[in-house]
């Protein structure tokens, strides 16, 4: 079972959007993905009340329980387990870290984003250090904001995500209606981008071999 926590202290990065995202990806690719939301917003717990599919499982879930709901996923024959952390609670964040084998970061081309990047990354370092890798999130068609953030994180150590996901508004549309970009429009950047980004976070996260690219056999919405 691949576990993997969204992290960031700054709030509205993207970590629910990109924490169902990727358990949708999964469930795409015939895998069974478990979403443990740890955040008392319940964002991700409220956009599974809106999804008429049963999966992927959302579960509301406190950091102080996380072992003994890992341990249940585990045993029922989870693939995938996405830990939906709060912004501004360290503890939780680390909770989630301690108990993961790969932290996601997102974190949009904006200094208030960027700023705290050191603080989510002392929080990791603190719950023993699983690898950290970060995704642009919510890029500009046009600029070197993008490209400018992505050196930023690398200078604070971090393996950035080569895929980024551009602002773009079917991702919002699409999380409204309990759904994901992939689903609501498969046929859009948004949804391509999002593949991408899934498929390498698998990777980075241990899966010996891309499930989720096999399985959807498209890249960059070519079939
Ligand atoms: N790539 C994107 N394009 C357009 N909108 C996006 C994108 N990513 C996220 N959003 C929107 O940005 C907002 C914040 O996203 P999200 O809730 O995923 O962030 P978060 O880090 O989980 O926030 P919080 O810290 O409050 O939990 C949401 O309205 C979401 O729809
Ligand atoms: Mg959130």
């Amino acid at each position: 079972m691949i576990t993997i926590a969204l992290v960031a202290q700054k709030g509205g990065t993207g970590k629910t959007t990109l924490a169902v995202t990727l358990a949708v990806a999964a469930e795409q690719a015939g895998q069974t993905a478990v979403i443990l939301d740890i955040d008392p917003q319940a964002t991700a717990c409220k956009w599974g009340d809106r999804r008429e599919a049963g999966t992927p499982v959302v579960l509301d879930a406190q950091p102080a329980r996380l072992g003994r709901a890992l341990e249940t996923a585990a045993a029922g024959g989870v693939d995938l387990v996405v830990i939906d952390t709060p912004a501004r609670l360290e503890s939780a964040a680390l909770e989630a870290a301690r108990f993961s084998s790969l932290v996601v970061m997102p974190c949009r081309p904006l200094i208030f984003d960027l700023e705290t990047v050191p603080t989510s990354q002392q929080v990791v370092t603190l719950a023993g250090g699983p690898p950290v890798v970060a995704v642009l999130n919510a890029t500009p068609p046009r600029g070197r904001r993008a490209a400018e953030t992505r050196a930023a994180l690398q200078e604070f150590g971090i393996v950035v995500c080569p895929h980024t996901l551009g602002q773009r508004a079917a991702v919002g549309d699409a999380v409204a209606m309990g759904l994901v970009a992939a689903e609501f429009m498969p046929s859009s950047r948004a949804a391509a981008e999002a593949r991408d980004v899934a498929d390498w976070i698998m990777r980075e996260a241990g899966a010996t071999d891309s499930v989720l690219m096999k399985e959807t056999g498209c890249r960059n919405g070519q079939t």
